[in-house]
């Protein structure tokens, strides 16, 4: 356990005094500093804030933005919802996938990218959408895969 977790959890429980409304917080800020969240750091956050382990692990399975394995520096959704799926989001992620070399779910060997479908993502109007790193790209025609993957953004 690093030790920021302690005081990080402290803060948590001064903002939302019910342990399991701590959680999500500090799982996020966990999140951002370690990049994902690993088995090991769900016990430790179960046990600072003094929830079952099971709890714990269920929350983080529940919310897909929570990574349970190693990302890339840039995590890159490619919305499959049916707007998007239309308006070929399909053939948008099959380009990904080949630029690349991963398939959907994967990360590259160089940790650089993250590949990953996303349910509608809430923004039909400018189908087909992608994000980086939670920023929204959008519209991104398959012959845009290049231009998605160069976008600079923050971690
Ligand atoms: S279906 Fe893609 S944003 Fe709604």
């Amino acid at each position: 356990m690093k030790p920021e977790w302690k005081e990080w959890a402290q803060e948590a429980k001064a903002e939302f005094p019910k342990a399991n409304s701590a959680l999500l917080p500090l799982l996020h800020r966990i999140q951002r500093a370690e990049g994902w969240l690993a088995p090991e750091t769900l016990s430790d956050v179960a046990e600072l804030l003094n929830l079952p382990v099971q709890y714990v692990e269920s929350v983080a399975s529940f919310y897909s933005l929570y990574f349970k394995q190693p990302v890339g520096k840039k995590v890159v959704h490619v919305c499959v919802g049916l707007s998007c799926m239309l308006a070929g989001s399909d053939e948008l992620m099959h380009r990904l996938e080949e630029k690349l070399g991963v398939s959907q779910g994967q990360t590259t060997p160089d940790g650089a990218y993250t590949l990953l479908e996303a349910e509608c993502l809430a923004a039909c109007d400018l189908a087909p959408v992608a994000q980086v790193n939670l920023r929204y790209k959008g519209p991104v025609p398959p012959e845009k895969a290049d231009e998605l993957l160069k976008e600079e953004v923050s971690s």
